[in-house]
């Protein structure tokens, strides 16, 4: 004969296993990424599909050429010129690492390093 209350004990592991997916994911689904466009300019540096793809390689393309080929040419977005810079040029529109850089980061769990030198803006309210 078989023990009644293990088998029944035994499927709820089994349930709750097979649908970990399911409830795992109701939960995470409430820390969706946000990030806010805190600018009035209407577009970014490059084409929005390629920036949220590949941004940290732009950011490392504009360093090499910055830092190692003393290329300080300017990028023009709609009509204004912005630096090729990290601080002065990406966080010029992106005023807030908070509220935008971070909603994505803390997601996908990834910490840029870049801070330990470049100063972030303030952050305001
Ligand atoms: C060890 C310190 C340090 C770290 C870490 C660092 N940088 Fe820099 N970065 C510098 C210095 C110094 C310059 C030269 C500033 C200048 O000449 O304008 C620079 C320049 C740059 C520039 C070009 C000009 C400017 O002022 O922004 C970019 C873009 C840049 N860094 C991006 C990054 C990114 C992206 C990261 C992280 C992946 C990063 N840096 C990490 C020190 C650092
Ligand atoms: C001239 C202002 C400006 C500058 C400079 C700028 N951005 Fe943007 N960025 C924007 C705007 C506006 C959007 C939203 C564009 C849209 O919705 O089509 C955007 C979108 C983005 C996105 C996608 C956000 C999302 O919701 O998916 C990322 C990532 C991003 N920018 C990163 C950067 C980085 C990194 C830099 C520097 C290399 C930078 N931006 C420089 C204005 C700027
Ligand atoms: C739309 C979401 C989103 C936004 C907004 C965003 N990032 Fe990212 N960022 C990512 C993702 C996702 C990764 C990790 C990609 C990977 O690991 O392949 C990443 C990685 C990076 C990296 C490389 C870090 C590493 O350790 O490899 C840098 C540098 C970076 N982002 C800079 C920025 C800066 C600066 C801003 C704000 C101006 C910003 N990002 C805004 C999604 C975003």
């Amino acid at each position: 004969m078989y023990d009644k209350g293990k088998v029944i004990t035994g499927l709820v592991i089994f349930v709750l296993i097979v649908t970990f997916p399911v409830w795992y994911n109701v939960r995470g689904a409430q820390h969706i990424p946000n990030p806010k466009i805190l600018t009035k300019v209407k577009h970014c540096v490059k084409p929005l599909d390629y920036m949220r793809a590949d941004h940290m390689k732009l950011l490392i393309d504009w360093r090499y050429e910055v830092v190692r080929e003393g290329d300080r040419a300017k990028v023009t977005v709609d009509g204004v010129q912005y630096e090729r810079s990290l601080v002065n040029g990406c966080m010029k529109c992106h005023v807030s690492e908070k509220k935008f850089c971070d909603q994505c980061h803390e997601y996908v769990d990834v910490n840029p390093y870049c801070w330990d030198c470049h100063i972030k803006p303030k952050e305001t309210e």
